[in-house]
């Protein structure tokens, strides 16, 4: 019994962990970080705030958030080296394995808070992470289209450091946007933590052989990559844009989805723990909207994906097999509006997810009684053979 709800032994057997961060409920779409609601966070916090309430456990004072800010603030400025390693890669890497490779390498730079046991150097590292993070993301999209970096500036906020770092140029300052800066306040939130997910279930498991927090947080960018978690936001615009490119009729498109053989998947749509409409799902939807009507991007994709949905949601297939949008359904459609490639979707998740995973892998760290991370197997193979010389074989 965690108090919120009763565990039936079966599903004691498969947690991995227990963990007083967020609460699921999949079948009711209920989404809770510390025990408050998603939606209330989405709508009132700040993405900062957010991150200090999942490390320690309560939404802080003014006088906490500054202190906490300033410090992030403080380290969002990257060795100056680390632009090398960015210049090293070819111009089509994906900002994936770039940031993956950036997050190890601020290791190799940052080597006096690579301890797992000292206390001061998990929350040096901690800090170290979410300052630098922006900075990683936003260079990998530099370099990707081969435009020079800027600093980040100790006068602006995480969220406005982060879109400036993208799109600003030494030629043209780039002009803060409060709604904008909003729409990606709310983002981030959404995306901070969720549980034991494949990637925080990666981050945990690399922390538990007390590797340290930087190679856990780059495995956790690395499983964070595939299409079936993180970078399904990448794979739903490609979805979008195929049956766009194919004159593709929705219905033509989802019964293509509908026929196993096909291979063909609904991205953006399932969930392994959500049977209801992903709450968050939710929040997106509305922002896509308002978002795309500033922006002036054409509404055509968004028209499409309402449509996919709603042929989907009233679609046996679809109904018995209780699947319905995720996260990634919308995200995508935003971040192409605001300027961001394909390819740079899933930078932008893992920006979101990164307080969530320090989160997990303290509270992990925190355990005195913790082992490390051995899942066992059901064994199904031959037993008790002999060698036979190679010339009997
Ligand atoms: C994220 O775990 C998390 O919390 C992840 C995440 C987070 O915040 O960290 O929420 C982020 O990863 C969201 C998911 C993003 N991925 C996608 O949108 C990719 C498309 N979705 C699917 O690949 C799938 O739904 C998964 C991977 C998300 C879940 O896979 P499961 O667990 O195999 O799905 P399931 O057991 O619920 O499937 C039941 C049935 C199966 O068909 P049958 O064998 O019963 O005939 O539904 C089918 C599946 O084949 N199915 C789909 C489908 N998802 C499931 N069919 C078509 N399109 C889909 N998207």
């Amino acid at each position: 019994t965690t108090g919120a709800t009763t565990l039936d032994p079966g599903f004691v057997n498969t947690a991995s962990c227990t963990s007083a961060i967020t609460f699921i409920d999949g079948d009711e779409g209920i989404l809770q970080y510390r025990g408050y609601p998603i939606e209330q966070l989405a709508e009132k916090a700040t993405f900062i705030e957010v991150a200090y309430l999942l490390i320690y456990g309560e939404l802080p004072t003014q006088e906490q958030l500054d202190r906490f800010s300033g410090k992030i603030s403080r380290r969002m400025m990257l060795d100056e080296r680390l632009k090398e390693l960015y210049r090293s890669f070819p111009r089509g890497a994906h900002p994936m394995q770039v940031l993956a490779a950036g997050i190890m390498a601020l290791g190799a730079f940052h080597r006096d808070n690579l301890s797992v046991h000292d206390p001061a150097q998990v929350e040096e590292a901690s800090l170290r992470l979410l300052g630098s993070m922006p900075t990683l993301a936003a260079y990998a999209y530099k370099s990707s289209v081969g435009e020079p970096f800027l600093y980040p500036q100790t006068r602006l906020g995480y969220v406005e450091n982060y879109l400036r770092l993208s799109f600003g140029t030494p030629q043209e300052e780039y002009e803060i946007d409060p709604d904008i800066v909003r729409a990606f306040e709310t983002l981030f939130i959404l995306h901070a933590d969720h549980e034991q997910n494949a990637s925080t279930s990666t981050v945990r498991l690399v922390g538990s052989a007390d590797a340290n927090i930087y190679a856990s947080m780059s495995s956790g960018v690395n499983a964070l990559s595939g299409p079936l978690h993180g970078g399904a936001n990448q794979a739903v615009l490609e979805m979008l844009a195929r049956i766009n490119d194919e004159g593709l009729d929705i219905k033509e498109f989802v019964s293509q989805v509908k026929d196993k053989k096909s291979g063909v998947k609904l991205m953006g749509f399932g969930h392994r723990v959500y049977k209801n409409y992903d709450p968050r799902a939710k929040i997106i939807k509305g922002h896509a909207d308002q978002l795309l009507r500033k922006t002036g991007a054409s509404n055509a994709l968004l028209d499409m994906a309402l449509e996919l949905e709603e042929t989907a949601l009233n679609d046996d297939y679809f109904i018995e097999r209780k699947l319905y949008p995720n996260v990634d359904f919308y995200t995508g459609l935003i971040y192409e509006a605001m300027g961001f490639p394909a390819q740079h979707f899933t930078a932008l998740f893992a920006l979101g997810r990164l307080p969530g995973w320090i989160a997990q892998w303290r509270e992990q760290h925190a355990d005195p009684a913790r082992k490390i991370g051995r899942p066992r197997q059901i064994y199904v193979g031959e037993k008790d053979r002999t060698y036979s010389p190679i010339n009997e074989r």
